[in-house]
């Protein structure tokens, strides 16, 4: 049975787009349920509906509290009967309900080499840092900022004449498959020792 996502974005969607390709090209045994924004104006929610799926926007002004925006968003996603979550670009930090409906089952995906560089400008950072290496990260959220268990990473170099820009760049054509190799272990399932993921079979 292939396993029902939900994806959660809030912008460009292009690590979306990379997973709603593959599955298509039959390279990934999933199924995108719903594809979920807390802006109207994501262009990766415009992609999802060129492409038919279900899209859901849950405007976060529209709530009182961060809490019950996000019990909002946990209600569709269960709805459309969501087995893993994949934070794409999604831009708010969780609460718990969220992270208590689908434990272990929420993916995000940094543009850094986590444990470096957590947080927002990751690529900025890394530059600003000095490293020669970096990368992405794709890993299981927990209630730590950028922190949970690692299911993948993918490094790049460093050039010397590199912009945020242009290491960002770099960055994104190997998150693209870091975010593809990552959903293929989890869902083909993983287990999770302490912090060390590793394929079940
Ligand atoms: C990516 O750089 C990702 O690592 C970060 O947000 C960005 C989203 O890009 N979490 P996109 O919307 O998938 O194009």
């Amino acid at each position: 049975m292939s396993s029902r996502l939900g994806v959660l974005l809030s912008g460009r969607g292009s690590n979306f787009l990379a997973i709603a390709k593959t599955i298509e090209s039959g390279a990934l045994d999933a199924t995108i349920s719903i594809v979920v924004s807390n802006r109207e104006d994501a262009p990766g929610i415009d992609r999802a509906r060129d492409l038919g799926l279900a899209v859901a926007v849950v405007p976060h002004r529209a709530f009182a509290t961060r809490l019950e925006h996000e019990q909002r968003i946990t209600e569709v996603l269960r709805d459309a009967r969501v087995e893993i979550v994949v934070l794409a670009g999604y831009m708010r930090k969780l609460e718990t309900t969220l992270l208590e409906a689908f434990p272990a089952k929420i993916l995000n995906i940094h543009p850094s080499l986590l444990p470096a560089f957590p947080g927002v400008d990751a690529q900025r950072q890394a530059l600003e840092h000095g490293v020669k290496v970096t990368g992405c990260t794709v890993h299981i959220v927990d209630e730590s900022l950028d922190g949970g268990p690692i299911v993948v990473q993918r490094a790049v170099p460093v050039l010397d004449d590199d912009t945020v820009e242009t290491l960002s760049a770099r960055i994104l054509v190997e998150e693209h498959i870091a975010y593809v190799e990552a959903l293929r272990l989890v869902t083909k399932g993983v287990r999770i020792v302490g912090r060390r993921v590793t394929p079940l079979s």
